[in-house]
């Protein structure tokens, strides 16, 4: 009786161990990692679009919806790092287009000492995607010069979901109106109508640069305004000298226009300086257009209460951004990343993200209906302009150059010293880019 008993109770624990097992077991086949900096606002709602769509397509698989909390990936980056390195990457994660894709490293302490150890897609820690573009046939559905910047050595590494613009302004419209500030055509009048609005009382232009970051990427558009398109794009294939005047005459432009920004720039990240624009309290902010996403979800329409321009004296110019996913070597599961890099490359995928985002999309055949009226301005711009890489997203330069950037520019917002900052930059540029 007592064996009988227990027979049936050990059947009991099998079975039910077996069911725990299979459940888990199918749990796990039906995930998938997905890693990014998506939490502010715009961001985070954009990215959510596209998990719903993803959802919709594979109600089976779970997203995990990873994040780490910081514009431009300025945590998120080491975060991701670490676990390339340590082979425990997410299935699929967030990453820029150009050099952050393919040329970046990770600095370990071993031995007391550091080293660098790569990252990406230079160290082999990537699957090239090629043959997926080819499987599914859109290959040449995208913007050429976009796809080329996940290439390496005749591989495709990653999927760009998107275009943003480094180089453009948001204003309020009726701080402008009520202190009788038209809209500027070039730097000298922006300067100027920067001066009337500190004249009434105004924050003239936002900037939060915590973070560092959003103040190099001023920088970056000053740059292109002076050197001009052609010029800045010569700096990252050696055309352009470093020791260039123009590049002088952009951190001249660059202290001009500091004089300008919030008193606490420095203790604000790059939405609470759009919300400012927002709340009436400033008239003008810099910044890539996921300001734009993020002006939306704050319940503004584009071209209503606020108007928008690319940065005086970059007009032609398009500093572009990728956002883009690709395809880790060990992810636990390769057939679920694959499965939203197939969202994410689509067509309807591309259409749901974007006009949230703030961004364009990578693929030329969007539906032109669902982007509002200052996304299909970009697009027209976009499709006209002289295309530039980003510095400080990881497009045109070396990590290596872009932390040094940034370092060149926190410094010089404190000591003004104008020659110091140009050595550094050329000195950056020798080490780092040449
Ligand atoms: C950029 C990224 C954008 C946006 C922004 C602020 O680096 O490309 O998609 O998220 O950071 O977080």
């Amino acid at each position: 009786m007592l064996f009988k008993k227990s027979k049936g109770f050990s059947l009991i624990v099998i079975a039910a161990l077996l069911f725990v097992f299979s459940f888990s077991a199918a749990a796990q086949e039906g995930e998938v990692e997905i890693f990014s900096w998506w939490t502010a606002g715009g961001e985070a709602e954009a990215l959510n679009a596209l998990i719903e769509l993803f959802n919709e397509k594979y109600p089976d698989v779970e997203v995990i919806n990873s994040t780490v909390v910081g514009g431009a990936g300025f945590n998120a980056r080491r975060v991701l790092k670490t676990r390339m390195v340590a082979e425990d990457p997410p299935d699929s994660f967030q990453i820029h287009g150009g050099e952050e894709l393919i040329d970046s490293y990770v600095k370990i302490k071993i031995h007391g000492g550091e080293e660098l150890v790569e990252t990406y897609v230079e160290a082999s820690r990537m699957e090239p995607i090629t043959a997926l573009l080819e499987e599914w046939g859109i290959k040449d559905k995208f913007n050429q010069q976009i796809l080329e910047m996940t290439a390496y050595q005749g591989e495709y590494y990653s999927i760009p979901v998107n275009v943003h613009r480094s180089n453009a302004v948001f204003y309020n419209k009726e701080v402008l109106a009520e202190n009788d500030v038209e809209v500027p055509t070039d730097l000298e009048g922006f300067k100027e109508a920067l001066a009337s609005l500190e004249e009434a009382g105004v924050v003239p232009l936002a900037l939060g640069d915590a973070n560092r970051w959003p103040a190099a990427q001023l920088f970056e558009t000053l740059l292109a305004a002076s050197l001009g398109a052609d010029a800045y794009n010569g700096l990252w294939n050696g055309e352009t000298d470093p020791a260039d005047p123009a590049i002088r005459e952009a951190f001249v432009h660059f202290k001009d226009i500091m004089q300008y920004v919030n008193e606490d720039h420095s203790e604000l990240s790059w939405f609470d300086a759009t919300k400012l624009v927002h709340d009436g309290k400033a008239g003008f902010n810099i910044m890539g257009d996921w300001a734009e996403g993020y002006l939306k979800t704050l319940g503004w329409t584009p071209g209503e209460e606020f108007g928008w321009m690319p940065v005086p004296g970059t007009e032609g110019t398009f500093i572009f951004i990728t956002d883009t996913f690709g395809l880790p070597k060990d992810a636990p599961n390769p057939e679920n990343a694959k499965k939203w890099l197939r969202v994410i490359a689509s067509k309807e995928g591309q259409d749901i993200f974007n006009p949230i985002k703030g961004s364009i999309p990578a693929r030329l055949d969007a539906d032109k209906s669902k982007y509002d009226p200052y996304l299909t301005d970009s697009m027209e711009d976009f499709a006209n302009d002289t295309l530039s890489p980003s510095i400080v997203h990881g497009s045109a330069a070396p990590k290596g150059f872009v932390d040094a950037l940034d370092g060149t520019i926190s410094s010089f917002i404190k000591t003004g010293d104008l020659d110091q900052a140009f050595e550094d930059f050329q000195i950056n540029y020798q080490e780092h880019v040449k």
